[in-house]
């Protein structure tokens, strides 16, 4: 059978060449009471041999008991509850028997994923239920019978009140990040729901960070439970590098990080600030100096938050600007850099946010811009967790500016490779001469580079719409429900006749963009972009149609840049 041939001494020796011993568990799979189509499954994914904790939580969640697991960052937390659970689980069954509870749509998102490939081989269903998403389509995979049901707090409880989620055959209820979930944000929603599952339930609780204070408080929710602290006292994952830069005041503070990733050169990252307006900030400046960064936050539509998650996880994006939406349990395969434009407060959040990168004993930099402000939480995360920080030095404003101009022309040379110009040397020398000819060259320059940048969004915009194309025609079932048929229709039809109001926008083609960077250039100016129901694009100007109820969040845009240039947005007159 196929997964026999991945046990033994073969596999083995596999994987300690590829993966750090500390992540090998001393027992293989063979070793665990795995079914042969979970087996199957794990195969599949490329588990070739258990985590520590992997091996170490299945016994007592297979037999039952309540768990409270402290396991570092990218140790494989989600199979290390996924997998005993799946095996308690009847193939076939309906009723749901396990709720995992996740503090954030991507994670729900992501653990309903994991699990769904751990147990597809069952005919066992997962649903995720996340805020943000279709009630429909959630309430469906609900009635069709799941038995393992993955979401945010908020619209679980949300479910439950409905009727459409019941909870009274739930045998084990996870809480993913339990800390976080125990915590003031979370504690109410999540005991309310703990309370409408059988006095009898099993409860497991996991975290890479576990507070003596959370401790106490997760014993009152689970029965004389086993306690399993991987690591003992350490907490730091130990192929992650610490990096400091005292940042400069000599210059702005995005200049700062600007200057960082110029040193550094990180070929992909997450860059994490504490607020949103700095999410938005950052990400605005990296963009405007041609990095390739997208934004995360919590004001974004959820389907801009899954379209993003979407391309970083797929690594079509460098630099993903988020707040700590991102900081917990998101699994991004081979991110190599995690930089904090400004630090946590909390110690424990900067565990979890560099813990975005050296997964499963990968190796991976954290980069921190540290600020007087922040030197408090240097010495705690130094003295209560011994994390270790290299000191590197800011650029001199001499140096930062000879980065900055080696990375423009490295620009420029990568653009003109192959290109066709040397009917234009004569000019260009004669133009060295003339007096005016920084003020020519300079326009030169702002040419280039907003229309070079331009292309290069709009294109990977392009290939994007083109892959979700593909990607709907695949997905998209032969019977729809019934039920759906109206709105799907609807949507078209106001697709083609817009029932909306006009705009006028002062982008157009001159502007070097197309539909699709026009209404790209609004959503990051905080536009609704998804509720734009057609463009007309002009040389100077565009209009837009948009729903009457959405004008004035696209004229909320009016004083945002695109680029250089101001954007206004204004009702069109007739
Ligand atoms: N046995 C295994 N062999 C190989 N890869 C694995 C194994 N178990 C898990 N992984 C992979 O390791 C990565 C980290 O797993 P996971 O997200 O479950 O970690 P975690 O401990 O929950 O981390 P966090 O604390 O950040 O939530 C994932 O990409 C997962 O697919
Ligand atoms: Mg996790």
């Amino acid at each position: 059978m196929e997964t026999e041939s991945l046990t033994g001494a073969d596999a083995d020796s596999e994987t300690s060449e590829s993966r750090p011993q500390e992540y090998l568990a001393d027992v293989g799979f063979d070793e665990l009471a795995l079914s042969p189509e979970v087996r199957r499954a794990i195969a599949e994914r490329g588990y070739v041999h258990p985590t520590p904790v992997q091996a170490k939580a299945f016994q007592p969640v297979v037999e039952g008991r309540d768990l409270i697991v402290r396991s570092k960052t990218g140790t494989g937390k989600t199979a290390a509850f996924g997998l005993p659970i799946i095996e308690r689980i009847d193939r076939g069954e309906r009723a749901v028997r396990a709720l995992v509870l996740c503090p954030t749509r991507e994670l729900a998102l992501q653990v309903a994923t994991e699990l769904g490939d751990l147990s597809k081989y069952r005919d066992i269903k997962v649903a995720a239920i996340y805020g943000g998403a279709s009630m429909r389509a959630q309430q469906d995979a609900l009635a069709y019978g799941s038995a393992i049901v993955v979401g945010t707090p908020g619209r679980v409880y949300d479910h439950i009140r409905r009727g459409t989620l019941k909870l009274d055959g739930c045998r084990a209820a996870v809480l993913d990040e339990a800390d976080e979930m125990l915590n003031q944000g979370f504690y109410e929603e999540v005991t309310r729901i703990l309370d409408c599952l059988p006095k009898d339930r099993q409860v497991l609780l996991f975290s890479a960070t576990v507070p003596q204070d959370i401790q106490n408080l997760m014993a009152r929710y689970t029965r004389n439970p086993e306690t399993i602290l991987m690591s003992g006292d350490v907490y730091t994952v130990e192929h992650i590098q610490h990096v400091r830069f005292d940042i400069s005041d000599a210059y702005p503070k995005p200049r700062n990080l600007i200057y960082v990733l110029e040193m550094e050169e990180p070929e992909n990252a997450i860059i994490f600030c504490n607020t949103r307006d700095d999410t938005e900030l950052v990400t605005a400046v990296l963009n405007r100096n041609g990095f390739d960064a997208e934004l995360l936050n919590g004001d974004l539509p959820q389907k801009e938050r899954e379209r993003v998650m979407g391309k970083v996880k797929r690594g079509e994006v460098a630099f993903m600007v988020a707040t700590d939406l991102a900081a917990r349990g998101i699994d991004i395969s081979d991110l190599k850099y995690v930089i904090n434009y400004s630090l946590p407060e909390d110690p424990a959040v900067y565990l979890h946010r560099v813990g975005r990168t050296g997964r499963i004993g990968k190796k991976g930099i954290a980069l921190n811009l540290v600020s007087g402000r922040e030197l408090s939480t240097l010495t705690a995360l130094e003295r209560k967790y011994g994390v270790v920080f290299e000191k590197r030095e800011m650029p001199t404003p001499e140096k930062a500016m000879e980065l900055w101009t080696e990375r423009h022309v490295k620009e420029i040379k990568d653009a003109a490779a192959g290109a066709v110009y040397e009917g234009f040397l004569g000019l260009s020398s004669t133009l060295k001469g003339r007096p005016d000819a920084d003020d020519l060259v300079a326009f030169l320059l702002k040419y280039f580079f907003s229309h070079h940048r331009m292309e290069r969004v709009q294109a990977l915009r392009e290939r994007e719409a083109e892959r979700a194309k593909r990607e709907e025609k695949k997905e998209r079932p032969k019977e729809r429900p019934k039920a759906e048929r109206p709105r799907e229709k609807e949507k078209r039809g106001a697709k083609l006749e817009p029932s909306g109001i006009r705009l006028w926008v002062n982008l157009g083609r001159m502007d070097g963009i197309e539909d699709a960077g026009l209404v790209q250039a609004l959503e990051r100016a905080g536009a609704p972009a998804g509720k734009v129901q057609r463009v007309e694009m002009k040389g100077t100007y565009s209009y837009l149609w948009v729903p009457e109820a959405d004008a004035a969040a696209f004229e909320a845009t009016s004083g945002k840049q695109h680029g250089e240039k101001a954007i206004k947005v204004e009702r069109a007159r007739r």
